[in-house]
């Protein structure tokens, strides 16, 4: 079987100076490793004024997330001082006894048994795209990032919210995200030079970033007072506002209510649409892997519409989800601030250091994986030669801070690559170059029109 490999940025091979570097990262964060990058296994450097430490290597990863996640535990300056106005201490950037807490109320949200209560309205969602594509007709072009991040938005405010507050409140919401992110899209100045953050802050970017919140505060604020006043609901504020309830000490604040259900409604969504996307990206160039799917589908659904209970029926389509994210991981770099001096492989690591874990770098990592580069779901499958290693594979990030909804976004990816694919093939127009924009997150760069097929 002939894999295809999808271009990456070119991996220099010379040594680059740190400033060489931040100026590079400036343009494009993963054109700065070089081909040693994807062999090494731990690496330091000082960049100004901050050292920063690379964990390369599964056995440091789990060092890192789950034996001193104390130690680690902290998310870096750059991304609080990024999110801090928008979620306060919200889950996604809080740390100690307030994270712990907030955590320790969430989990149960994503139960297996509430997972499969949302799948229904995952359904529902993925079969309004299908009619709306179908409305658009054999042939017409369709621009497939910003399908799935209506499709994942659609998703994520009705379980929040409820069918009827979600609909009519998403647009607004995800229209006021978009704002937010436009005015962070540089980090921070102060957290790499170490100038005043106050001098920052009054940035015209940081002025935008504040009046941004305050619409998504407002907006989150009302529909949280709506969801109150009704009685019996099945949405996440409702679970959320019941458990806090029978808590108690720690019990939440509303403003820390809000929070929360910010951090879930951003961390819920551009994550599994990049997913998504990149997944329908590399089908589109791997004849074989498409036969496959399409013959799984046939075989395990035939015409039927899948619910929750048949994702666990069918493993090539949810490896070929593990095999995009693997390949392109929607969070690509995942730092955290030491906040006590260590020592690491007998390097000394000073209280405030960075350490970063980077799945672009362990997910094509030479010592872990066969034909790194190259799109191989099967390697995904039960019976595959070699077993993934567990901390050299963390799109979900590890440990204790592991992301609380990967289930949620395992099932509605797992649905959506389906349901969609039982109806439609994407094709790729010839010639099309399909590169890569990477922020906070990772996605393909522009809108990634592909061609509707109706099958
Ligand atoms: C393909 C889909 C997804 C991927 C790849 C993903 C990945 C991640 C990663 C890597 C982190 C850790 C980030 C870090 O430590 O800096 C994280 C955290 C988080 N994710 Fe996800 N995520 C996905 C979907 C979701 C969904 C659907 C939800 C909610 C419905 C969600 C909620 C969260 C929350 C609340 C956190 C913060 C957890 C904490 O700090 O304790 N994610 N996610």
């Amino acid at each position: 079987m002939k894999h295809f490999t999808p271009p990456y940025p070119k991996r220099h091979t010379e040594k680059q100076s740190a400033i060489q570097s931040i100026l590079q990262a400036r343009s494009d964060l993963l054109s700065i490793w070089s081909e040693d990058s994807f062999k090494f296994e731990f690496m330091s450097q000082k960049i100004l004024k901050q050292h920063v430490f690379i964990a390369n290597d599964p056995r440091i990863v789990k060092e890192v997330f789950v034996t001193k996640h104390k130690i680690y535990e902290r998310k870096s300056p750059q991304m609080e001082q990024a999110l801090e106005p928008l979620l306060g201490d919200g889950l996604f950037i809080s740390h100690g006894e307030t994270w712990a807490s907030h955590r320790q109320l969430q989990m149960p949200l994503f139960h297996t048994k509430f997972v499969q209560n949302y799948s229904k309205i995952m359904v529902s969602t993925i079969m309004e795209t299908v009619e709306e594509w179908k409305k658009q007709g054999d042939k017409s072009t369709i621009n497939v990032l910003p399908e799935m991040g209506q499709l994942t938005a659609e998703i994520i405010s009705r379980t929040l919210f409820g069918e009827t507050l979600g609909r009519e409140k998403s647009g607004e919401v995800v229209t006021a995200f978009a704002e937010y992110q436009a005015s962070i899209k540089q980090t921070p100045l102060s957290s790499f030079t170490n100038i005043p953050s106050w001098l920052d802050k009054f940035s015209i970017k940081s002025f935008k970033a504040l009046r941004a919140a305050k619409r998504i505060h407002a907006v989150v604020d009302e529909i949280i007072d709506l969801t109150a006043k009704k009685e019996n609901q099945e949405t996440l504020i409702a679970h959320l506002l019941s458990a806090n309830t029978q808590l108690e000490e720690n019990a939440l604040t509303r403003e820390q209510i809000r929070n929360e259900v910010i951090v879930l409604f951003m961390a819920g969504h551009e994550t599994t649409a990049n997913s998504l996307a990149w997944a329908w990206y590399l089908i589109s160039q791997s004849p074989e892997v498409e036969q496959k799917l399409h013959a799984e589908l046939d075989e395990v659904l035939g015409d039927r519409t899948p619910e929750f209970s048949d994702v666990a029926k069918l493993p090539y389509t949810r490896a070929i989800f593990d095999e995009a994210v693997r390949l392109y991981p929607p969070v690509p770099i995942i730092s955290r601030q030491a906040s006590e001096d260590d020592t690491i492989r007998k390097k000394h690591i000073p209280k405030g250091s960075l350490m970063l874990v980077v799945p672009w770098l362990l997910h094509r990592h030479k010592n872990h994986w066969d034909d790194p580069d190259s799109f191989i779901p099967e390697r995904f499958l039960a019976g595959a030669e070699r077993k993934p290693n567990k901390f050299a594979y963390i799109p979900f990030s590890a440990g204790p801070r592991v992301c609380p909804g990967k289930n949620f976004g395992l099932v509605e990816s797992v649905l959506s690559i389906a349901i969609l694919a039982q109806h439609f093939r994407l094709t790729l127009p010839e010639g099309t170059l399909v590169k890569h924009e990477c922020r906070l997150t990772l996605r393909p760069k522009g809108n990634l029109p592909m061609t509707l097929e109706i099958r």
